[in-house]
C-alpha cells in the first residue's frame, strides 16, 4: 500500500455534558493512503461524525480531544495553533458535509464562494479561480451556467455537487465527506456518488466516506472501517470485508443489508440501539447486543488482531469460515 497521507494515532475524544462525558471517540487509529478510498461505517451515535470534526478541527465547545495524534503529510494537526489550522483547512483537507445547505452561503452566488475559497487559500487572479471553479463544476458534472445562481436555485444533487466542487477548491490531500448523500434520493445519491468516485480517480485525492448505510460505503470506499460505541470494531479491504467478516458487529450489520452475491449469512437481527456513551457496556461495547457474547466479552477487551492481509477485528469470538454458507 502507498504511504499514508493521513495517520490518525490512538486518537480518544470526549464530550463534557452535564450527564457526564460522552466517549464519542476511543483510542481511534487508522491510515488513508494518497488516493484511496476508506469508508467508515457504523449504526447512528457510534462517533464517525465526531472523528471528521476531529480531523477538521471544528469542534463544539464542550469536545474535548483526550489524546492521539493526526498526521496530515507527517504534521501532527492537533499541534498547529488555530490560525495555522484555518489555512490547512481546505487547503490540505476539507469537508463535504450531509446537509449541503449549510456549507454554502445563501446569499452568495455558488460561482463567488467558490472563486473565494480559491482566492483566500492560493495565490492567483481572479480570472485564474473563475476558470477553476469551471473546471471543477465540469469534473462534478455542473453546467458552468450554474455557477451564477444562488444555492436557493439549485437542487438538492446540484447542491451537494457544488459543496463537493467547493470542498476540491483548494485541491486538498483529503476530503472528508460525512453522509455526502443521505439527504437525497436514491438515485441522484447513485450519480452523485459515481461523481466523486470518478473525480477522486482523476485527481487522485483520499477520501474518507463517513455513512450509516454500508451499500453506501461499499460502493464508493476501496477499504472499510466498522465503527461501534467510539471505536473502531473492525478495518478490511471491501471485498475482503463482505467475504470474510470476523467481527460480530460486522455479521449483523452485514445482516441487515440484502445482498446478491457472497456467501449466505446466519440471520442475525440487530436489536436494540447503540449505547450510551456516557456510560458505555464494560469491555467489548457490543455485548449486551451480541448472540455470541460470553463472560470474557465482559470482562476483558478483546485485542485488535489480524486475521488476514489488511484485515484487523476486535472479537474474542470471531466468524469461523466453516460459520459462513449457511443461511
Ligand atoms: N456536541 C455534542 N455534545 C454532547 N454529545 C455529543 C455531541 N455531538 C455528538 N454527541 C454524542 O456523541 C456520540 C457520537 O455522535 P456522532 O459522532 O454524531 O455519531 P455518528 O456520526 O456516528 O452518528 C453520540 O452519543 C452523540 O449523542
Ligand atoms: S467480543 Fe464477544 S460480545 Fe464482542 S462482538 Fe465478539 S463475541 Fe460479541
Ligand atoms: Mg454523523
Amino acid at each position: 500500500m502507498p504511504a499514508p497521507v493521513l495517520q490518525v494515532e490512538e486518537l480518544t475524544m470526549h464530550y463534557l455534558t452535564r450527564q457526564g462525558e460522552v466517549r464519542a471517540v476511543d483510542n481511534v487509529s487508522f491510515t488513508l493512503a494518497q488516493g484511496e478510498a476508506l469508508g467508515v461505517v457504523g449504526e447512528s451515535g457510534c462517533g464517525k461524525t465526531s472523528i471528521a470534526l476531529c480531523l477538521l478541527r471544528v469542534l463544539p465547545d464542550n469536545a474535548r480531544i483526550l489524546s492521539g495524534r493526526i498526521l496530515l503529510n507527517g504534521t501532527d494537526l492537533l499541534q498547529l495553533g488555530d490560525e495555522e489550522m484555518r489555512r490547512w483547512r481546505w487547503q490540505h483537507i476539507s469537508m463535504v458535509f450531509q446537509a449541503a445547505m449549510s456549507s454554502l452561503n445563501p446569499v452568495a452566488r455558488v460561482g463567488s464562494q467558490i472563486e473565494e475559497a480559491i482566492l483566500v487559500h492560493q495565490r492567483g487572479s481572479l480570472q485564474e479561480a473563475r476558470e477553476r471553479a469551471a473546471h471543477l463544476f465540469g469534473l462534478v458534472g455542473l453546467e458552468e451556467a450554474l455557477l451564477r445562481r444562488y444555492p436557493h436555485e439549485l437542487s438538492g444533487g446540484m447542491r451537494q455537487r457544488a459543496v463537493i466542487a467547493l470542498a476540491l477548491s483548494c485541491q486538498p490531500s483529503v476530503v472528508v465527506a460525512d453522509e455526502p448523500t443521505t439527504a437525497l434520493d436514491v438515485i441522484v445519491q447513485h450519480l452523485v456518488l459515481e461523481e466523486l468516485k470518478r473525480v477522486q480517480r482523476d485527481l487522485h485525492t483520499s477520501i474518507m466516506y463517513i455513512s450509516h448505510d454500508i451499500g453506501v460505503i461499499a460502493q464508493v470506499s476501496a477499504r472499510i472501517a466498522v465503527m461501534y460505541a467510539g471505536k473502531i470494531v473492525e478495518i478490511a479491504p471491501t471485498g475482503v470485508l463482505f467475504e470474510h467478516f470476523r467481527h460480530r458487529y460486522t455479521q449483523a450489520l452485514l445482516s441487515c443489508f440484502p445482498r446478491l452475491h457472497g456467501p449466505k449469512l446466519a440471520l442475525e437481527p440487530l436489536e436494540g440501539d447503540p449505547p450510551d456513551l456516557v456510560s458505555p457496556p464494560s469491555a467489548c461495547r457490543f455485548h449486551p447486543r451480541c448472540h455470541y457474547a460470553t463472560e470474557i466479552c465482559k470482562t476483558e477487551e478483546p485485542a485488535f488482531e489480524k486475521h488476514g492481509p489488511d484485515q484487523f477485528a476486535a472479537c474474542w469470538h470471531p466468524v469461523q469460515e466453516s460459520e459462513r454458507g449457511r443461511s
